[in-house]
């Protein structure tokens, strides 16, 4: 798939280099092409550096790994975007978009985009490596859309995810990032520190 990663920082470097190892080509979209976090993933393969613009004009899927309060500065001048699939693996912890409580919610309200929250529910590192006593971990989605979910699970697989679960539709978005908190809650705030990762197990 061509992949457009828009924030190329601890998400979307982690994402950005599993997913180049898998074969998929990377358009780094970026607000200057000279100086931008992540200019080391230029040493992966299929991997290359444009505006932000010229990025998502190249690729189908695009992932969103940005601060929340930076996306309508962002798709707002490249229009309704109906032909692409946008993953967004923000959190509005502390900050959201204006006027809207998720990035996904206003991804929905001002693109025609199929639009999927994916990618948002574990730390950077595990993205880097989701392998724990050789097993992958697991990923979760929530969304309207099953095409864009179907992409997801792929790109999650493709990752290294053992299974990437599906939450539910968008009523779910806010409780996964409810659930990306609790990884942070364990992780940060209880002092388990960032390799722990969740599981879904069943008999
Ligand atoms: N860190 C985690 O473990 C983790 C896990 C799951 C989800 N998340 C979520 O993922 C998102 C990104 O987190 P992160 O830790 O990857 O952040 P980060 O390392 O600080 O990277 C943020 C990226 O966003 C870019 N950016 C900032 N403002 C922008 C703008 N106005 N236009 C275009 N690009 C802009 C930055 O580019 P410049 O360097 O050029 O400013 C940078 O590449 C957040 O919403 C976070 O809640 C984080």
């Amino acid at each position: 798939m061509n992949i457009a990663i828009i924030g190329t920082g601890n998400v979307g470097g982690a994402l950005a280099t599993r997913w180049a190892a898998a074969g998929h080509h990377i358009y780094l979209g970026v607000q200057d092409i000279q100086q931008f976090k992540g200019k080391d993933l230029l040493q992966n393969k299929h991997t290359s550096v444009h505006t932000i613009a010229e990025a998502i004009a190249q690729a189908e899927v695009i992932l969103v790994a940005i601060p929340p309060p930076a996306i309508s500065g962002i798709v707002a001048p490249l229009g309704n975007l109906h032909d692409k699939i946008i993953i967004d693996a923000t959190n509005s912890v502390r900050t959201s978009p204006e006027n809207y409580p998720t990035v996904y919610h206003y991804l929905c309200d001002q693109t025609k985009a199929s639009v999927v929250k994916c990618f948002n529910t574990t730390g950077f590192e595990n993205m880097l490596n989701p392998i724990y006593d050789g097993k992958g971990i697991d990923m979760f989605m929530a969304g309207d859309d099953e095409t864009a979910k179907a992409v997801a699970k792929q790109l999650a697989i493709d990752g290294g995810f053992e299974n990437c679960y599906d939450f539910g539709k968008a009523d779910k978005v806010q409780l996964l990032e409810q659930f990306a908190l609790s990884w942070i809650n364990l992780a940060i705030m209880q002092g388990m520190g960032r390799n722990i990762a969740f599981k879904l197990i069943s008999r």
